[in-house]
């Protein structure tokens, strides 16, 4: 499967080294030294001269002042033009550098906000959990009561208080799936792999034709909270794909942190379901969303598929991101600070 890749290589135009050009600049004097030695050994001069006595009459003899000028001219032509060349060259290099700003200025800025979007997600999720969560409680106990207060007395009562509790319940199961999508259950208290196996473990209920492996290599205990949860919403997309596209499918999810220092992780997903056909424009925000979760950490993002093929995308993200501008207000865990 040709992986589609995420990175764009710019490749530079190094300017000669410097001892290609004294080897070509000595190359021209030998050139000239020998042209002269073998004037002088065969009189070419006088050769010349006596072939085109006869034809005096074209002015052939001034040809060699001619050809020292046109020599002259080509050499100060060629010189105008290396100059030109190296102004174009050194425009090039200007650009490229400004182009590389905007690239890193760029991520930081989906970085930022990508932070933002998940601070408020948390802040919804404590809300919803605050709020709503006390009062539907509380109106979950006031119908039991009243159901128990009821009983017997007052069916009609009794009923409604039923009907009353069963909507409670509903509104806050419904509440509880919204929570744990804002914010997922026991990143923050028990790190990545434990939240994974979470999300896997409910996609298995949710999902029970499919079947889920998980592998988690390596140590994710100093991860900062922005690398956290970009690697668990990737696989949190990657197993909602799945449940739309591949429903039937082996779910092999591996997480691994390379062993170098800082090293980097990498999260690599392949299903064997029907696959789709990269070529053809694709619908959806999910996978754009991956990637430029990946991309504004710095990392790359591929994916592979083909039809009757399954599925696979991987991400690898640099433990030490080069992220946010130091002092920023959006500088999770003091990432700045770590930069090189
Ligand atoms: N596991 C998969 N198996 C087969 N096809 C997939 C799988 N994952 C993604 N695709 C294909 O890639 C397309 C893009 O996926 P993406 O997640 O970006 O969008 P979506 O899931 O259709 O919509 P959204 O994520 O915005 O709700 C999908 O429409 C689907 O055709
Ligand atoms: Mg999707």
């Amino acid at each position: 499967m040709p992986p589609e890749s995420s990175t764009t290589s710019a490749e530079g135009n190094a300017p000669a080294p410097r001892s290609t050009v004294w080897r070509d600049l000595a190359c021209v004097a030998a050139l000239t030294v020998l042209a002269a030695a073998l004037g002088a050994f065969f009189d070419f001069g006088e050769r010349v001269y006596q072939w085109t006595r006869s034809v005096e009459r074209f002015q052939l003899d001034e040809l060699p002042a001619t050809l020292f000028v046109l020599a002259s001219g080509l050499a100060w032509f060629a010189w105008r033009r290396y100059g030109e060349s190296q102004r174009e060259l050194r425009r090039g290099r200007a650009l490229e550098q400004e182009a590389e700003r905007l690239l890193a200025d760029n991520r930081r800025l989906a970085s930022q906000g990508i932070d933002a979007q998940e601070s408020e997600r948390r802040h919804l999720a404590r809300e919803l959990h605050d709020e709503l969560g006390q009062y539907l409680n509380s109106i979950s106990l006031d119908a039991a009561r009243i159901r128990d207060l009821s009983a017997e007395r007052e069916p009609e009562i009794h009923r409604v208080s039923l009907a009353l509790i069963q909507s409670a319940h509903h509104v806050y199961r419904e509440i509880g799936g919204m929570i744990r999508r804002l914010r997922p259950i026991g990143l923050d208290e028990f790190g990545l792999p434990t939240a994974l196996e979470h999300c896997v473990d409910g996609w298995r209920e949710r999902l029970p034709g499919a079947s889920f492996a998980l592998t988690v290599e390596g140590d994710f205990s100093a991860l900062t909270d922005t690398q956290n949860i970009t690697l668990y919403r990737l696989v949190q997309e990657g197993l909602t794909n799945v449940s739309k596209f591949a429903r039937h499918a082996r779910v092999e999810i591996y997480l691994v942190r390379t062993s170098a220092d800082p090293g980097e992780i990498v999260v690599t997903m392949a299903d064997d379901g029907p696959g789709t056909d990269l070529t053809k424009p694709r619908a959806g925000l999910g996978l754009i969303g991956m990637r430029e979760r990946v991309e504004a950490l710095g990392g790359e993002f591929h994916i592979a598929s083909k039809p009757q093929g399954g599925f696979l995308f991987c991400a690898r993200v640099p433990v030490q991101a080069r992220l946010p501008v130091p002092g920023a207000p959006n500088d999770p865990a003091g990432l700045a600070k770590s930069e090189k």
